[in-house]
């Protein structure tokens, strides 16, 4: 994934390439480096780890080019040392790379046959030493990039400065997101408009196989023939503010927070709250007769789709099939015609979920897309948009995109059922009211989270922990064990209850804990007894739950009181729990909260 950024300035760019990584580093964080040309010649900077140990380094020794680029990376190829890091250079071309070239291993023999001597273990490394190969032919730069270009295979952009030029830059896109930003007399790339944001709100994004040669007075664009076009400029909603963690410790404690704000925002945008009726876009099809739904998306986004999938079957009795994007994109699954498919997804970038939604669209499915991002490549390549208006997510383990995505997906499963008549008018405004009670539920629950503090100081003592829950509590119990060991690197998985007896149950014992979301709806009483089966077995039962604590009929280890919502919010209302369950845990456990190890935010390789 990693983020790139390129500047081709007026005076020396060193620390606003800095301030644009800083933007993008919730695309990896594994080491970060600049590039500038400086009286001719290239001078680079890099450093391990988190783009301060890159800021150090600068203060120590000072890059003052006019032109740079600049690259944080979250490690594929190679591993996440300072000699793998960004930029990659050879005496005349600087190069920074997010995605993967994958015919890299024959060009690196080729070239190496050639004589060429490679430094590191990267896939980005053969891009230089080619650029440079057709050089040394005689070419000039862009035709050099433009040969080197016709010879790559994989998903990339690249930014790329050279030696002796302070009045180049050249990009491309395959793949991987890469935006132009147009200044005074500055021009600017990014993997994304928010890295631009402080510079300039003019940006052009590029499409699929095109590439760009930047000068200070403009950017000339061609498409993947290799002729010119015209890619409009548009401005950019990007704040230009870098959201900051406000009075909490982190991000993700800012916007567990923030969710009821968020989810207000969110269920502003479909409801027309004066008529307690739902409202969504026209998604350009039929909604009474779509055969069937399909869902795809990745991590928690799957999660929030597979609670999707429970309401659409409830709600509008339409057939939902939903798969993990990496799974769904490689089985050639049969998708009927004038089918729907709905892809779930934050950071609108996540690859898996960008190519099944190309498959789904290559076999006829009409698209729809709940995503957070509005400029990102999923929400640009689908036939509507399902936004959530959960705003920035910086923390790494998702938390309020969820419960908004949660909430666009319920408000789309009510209008669906409501234009197949599977639901009336009254029942509609009947789960209208429900879900405009939601803020006000999680406002609640986040005024005191001392008792998350004391079952965490528990929890970080374990080996295992084991999440269960039924129906729509299913999704929570996976979701919560994702959650818990992103961020505390605990291992924990989520079952759905009813499961727990076909295996599971082996691992529980004196020491092990199990969370059961328990709302009282139709199969709280199967729950449990589930419950009572690892009772039995001596196991430190955790209750998530608005009932009270004897319902459980055995020994608790902790309940965490849940105030009533409706069965159909239950979902949105009980994330909040296992949210904090996983924060405070990995507070107490001194993990990086905000930027686990291994993980970026947005997965932009498959
Ligand atoms: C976990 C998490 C990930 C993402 C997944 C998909 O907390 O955030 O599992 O949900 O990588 O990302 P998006 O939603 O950007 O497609």
């Amino acid at each position: 994934m990693c983020g790139i950024v390129g500047i081709l300035g007026t005076k020396p760019v060193a620390l606003d390439l800095v301030d644009a990584l800083r933007r993008l580093e919730y695309r990896g964080y594994d080491s970060a480096g600049i590039a500038t040309v400086e009286n001719g010649r290239l001078g680079r900077r890099r450093a391990e780890g988190k783009l301060r140990n890159l800021e150090h380094r600068l203060v120590e020794e000072p890059l003052k080019g006019h032109v740079g680029i600049g690259h944080t990376r979250w490690a594929t190829h190679g591993r996440p040392t300072e000699r793998n890091a960004h930029p990659h250079m050879s005496p005349r071309v600087s190069v920074v790379h997010n995605g993967i070239i994958e015919n890299f291993r024959e060009l690196r023999e080729a070239l190496t046959a050639k004589g060429h001597v490679f430094e590191t273990e990267t896939d980005t490394e053969a891009v230089v030493h080619l650029i440079t190969h057709e050089m040394d032919k005689g070419l000039g730069p862009v035709d050099a990039v433009k040969a080197t270009l016709k010879q790559l295979e994989g998903a990339f952009a690249l930014a790329i400065i050279f030696a002796g030029q302070d009045n180049l830059m050249m990009a491309a896109r395959l793949g991987s997101p890469l935006v132009i930003g147009h200044g005074e007399g500055e021009m600017y790339l990014g993997s994304d408009a928010i890295a631009l944001a402080p510079f300039t709100d003019t940006v052009t994004y590029l499409e699929e196989g095109d590439f760009a040669v930047l000068s200070h007075n403009g950017a000339q664009v061609f498409d993947k023939s290799g002729a010119p076009v015209e890619r409009n400029a548009v401005k950019s909603q990007a704040n230009a503010l870098l959201v900051d963690k406000g009075n909490h410790r982190h991000f993700m404690a800012k916007e567990i927070h923030e969710q009821p704000e968020v989810i207000s925002h969110t269920l502003a945008h479909y409801l027309d709250m004066a008529d307690g009726t739902v409202r969504i876009p026209d998604v350009g099809i039929d909604l009474a007769t779509i055969p069937r739904v399909t869902i795809s998306a990745c991590g928690t986004a799957y999660y929030a789709g597979l609670v999707g999938k429970y309401w659409i079957e409830r709600f509008a009795r339409v057939p939902v099939e939903i798969d993990i994007a990496s799974e769904l994109r490689y089985r050639e699954a049969p998708l009927p015609p004038g089918g729907l498919a709905i892809f779930v997804s934050q950071s609108g970038e996540t690859a898996d979920t960008l190519a099944t939604l190309r498959y789904c669209k290559e076999n006829g499915q009409r698209i729809a897309s709940v995503v957070n991002v509005r400029t990102s490549t999923i929400a640009r390549e689908s036939d509507v948009v399902l936004p959530t208006l959960a705003g920035p997510e910086i923390g790494v383990a998702s938390t309020k995109a969820f419960t908004c995505q949660l909430t666009a997906l319920a408000c789309f499963a009510l209008a669906l059922g409501r234009a197949r008549g599977a639901i009336d008018e009254a029942t509609e405004r009947a789960l209208v009211k429900e879900l405009m009670e939601v803020p006000r539920q999680i406002a609640n629950q986040l005024t005191d989270e001392s008792q998350y503090e004391a079952l965490a100081h528990q929890l970080m003592k374990s080996r295992d922990v084991l999440y269960l829950g039924r129906g729509q509590s299913y999704p929570l119990a996976m979701e919560g064990a994702l959650k818990l060991k992103e961020i505390s690197y605990l291992h924990a998985e989520g079952y759905a209850a009813g499961e727990l007896k076909h295996g599971p149950i082996a691992l529980i014992d004196e020491i092990v804990p199990v969370i059961v979301v328990a709302p009282v709806d139709a199969l709280f009483d199967k729950t449990v007894s589930n419950m009572q089966e690892v009772a039995a077995r001596g196991g430190q039962i955790v209750m998530i739950s608005n009932a009270d604590e004897n319902s459980a009929g055995c020994q608790l280890a902790a309940h965490i009181a849940m105030p009533t919502a409706h069965d159909f919010t239950n979902p949105i209302v009980y994330a909040v729990p296992i949210q904090l369950i996983a924060y405070h845990t990995a507070v107490q456990m001194g993990t990086d909260v905000d930027q686990p190890r291994n993980l970026a935010k947005s997965v932009t390789v498959e």
